[in-house]
């Protein structure tokens, strides 16, 4: 069956975080007083844009979130915003399927590769047909000591071979980038230890690897499990060690119980973690953030998971605030909603304000300062931990 003939679950559940992230990722850096009022959205692998069963992919989600957020700005008098949406497909017949795609929204251009709606003024579309590795080197030429706007990247790619890790790593030292990266996990994992020097190479170019030996050393043997959480803990790691990025968070997503493909997300920005977490919780409100499509019934009961299961989490997550900063003076709530955001799979919405309040209850926190009402937790109040 063709890719575009009808959107998978597993893959749905991949387009709609990417569908949940978007507006708000915009919203805050165009709204931020002090930021550039810019932004740029970037798809490398962009596909047909509408799926054969009226499904969209991800670049109409991502123009359409972007006139969403036009039409919110104009309304509410913030200014026009400045959306540049760069596309690309490499496959010519989803190129042309995804011009038209794009035309049908009311977008128009002269050379079929830049695109413009007298309706949405300040959006512009530019549309490529090019290896990713072409396109994204052309995107990351902008001189030495320049920086490209606050931009979000989305890479999806089919397999392992197209995405070298060197690009992920130029395209992060800029300053407000932020990464989502479709990591094909079952095909990776299949050639990890593949006899073909030519496979392994593109696997360890892929990942950002000098040589194999050791991951695949590590793996040989394992638990599927087991293997998967070296894989993701080393892939994590390059991106930790090996770029600017300093929180990547993943999400793992299952075909028939076995893990496709993992999300990957790379930022610099607190509050880009921040609304990511809250957007894979939306997805994945076990905290797991993983999404099986077996179970999607079940998953899709988030409701009746979250009555059930919330307070356990937050006694979890009260018990992990605790051990860490237990008998420290002088802790604001910021500092633990910085922890809650970094070292536990919480979001802080809903979260961490219980947790705190059960510690108070059970007397472990005390001689609260900067606060006016007992039982609230301002970013600034400090406190005591027993
Ligand atoms: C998984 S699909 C993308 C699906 C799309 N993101 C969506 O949401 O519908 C991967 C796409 O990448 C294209 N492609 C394959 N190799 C490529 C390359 N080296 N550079 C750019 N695109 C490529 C394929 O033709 C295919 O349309």
């Amino acid at each position: 069956m063709n890719f575009f003939t009808e959107l998978q679950d597993h893959s749905e559940v991949k387009l709609s975080i990417l569908e949940k992230y978007t507006i708000p990722w915009m919203r805050k850096i165009i709204l931020n007083k002090y930021g550039s009022k810019k932004c740029l959205l970037v798809d490398g692998f962009a596909g047909q844009g509408i799926y054969d069963n009226d499904k969209k992919g991800s670049p109409i989600i991502m123009i359409e979130a972007a006139m969403d957020f036009y039409g919110q700005a104009v309304e509410y008098e913030w200014g026009e915003p400045q959306i540049l949406i760069y596309l690309n497909e490499l496959d010519t017949d989803n190129h042309k399927h995804l011009i038209s795609n794009i035309e049908r929204l009311g977008f128009e251009s002269m050379d079929n590769k830049w695109f413009t709606s007298e309706d949405f003024n300040s959006i512009t579309i530019m549309v490529e047909n090019k290896t990713f590795e072409d396109f994204f080197d052309e995107i990351l030429n902008i001189g030495e000591g320049n920086t490209l706007i606050p931009s979000f990247c989305f890479v999806d790619p089919f397999g392992f071979s197209q995405t070298p890790f060197r690009l992920f790593k130029k395209y992060l030292k800029n300053e407000n980038s932020e990464l989502l990266i479709n990591f094909i996990y079952e095909h990776t994992n299949r050639f990890i230890t593949h006899p073909n020097e030519k496979v392994r190479n593109h696997i360890s170019t892929h990942m950002g690897l000098v040589g194999l030996n050791d991951l695949s050393d590590k793996v040989a043997g394992l638990e599927a499990d087991e293997r998967k959480k070296i894989i993701i803990e080393t892939y994590t790691n390059n991106i930790l060690d090996e770029t600017d990025a300093v929180h990547v968070k993943h999400f793992d997503i299952k075909k028939n119980s076995k893990t496709k493909m993992i999300l990957f997300y790379a930022t610099k920005n607190i509050n880009g973690l921040k609304l990511m977490k809250e957007t894979m919780w939306k997805h994945d409100e076990t905290g797991l953030f993983t999404y099986d499509d077996k179970q999607q019934m079940v998953q899709l009961d988030f409701e009746t998971i979250l009555s059930t299961d919330k307070k356990m989490h937050i006694t979890l997550l009260s018990e992990s605030i605790y051990d860490n900063f237990s008998t420290r003076k002088n802790i604001a709530c910021e500092d633990i909603e910085a922890f809650t955001l970094i070292e536990t799979i919480y979001p802080l919405a809903n979260f961490v304000k219980p947790a705190l309040k059960i510690l108070e209850e059970q007397g472990k926190i005390g001689n609260f300062r900067g606060r006016k009402k007992i039982k609230t937790y301002p970013a600034k109040t400090l406190m005591d931990f027993n």
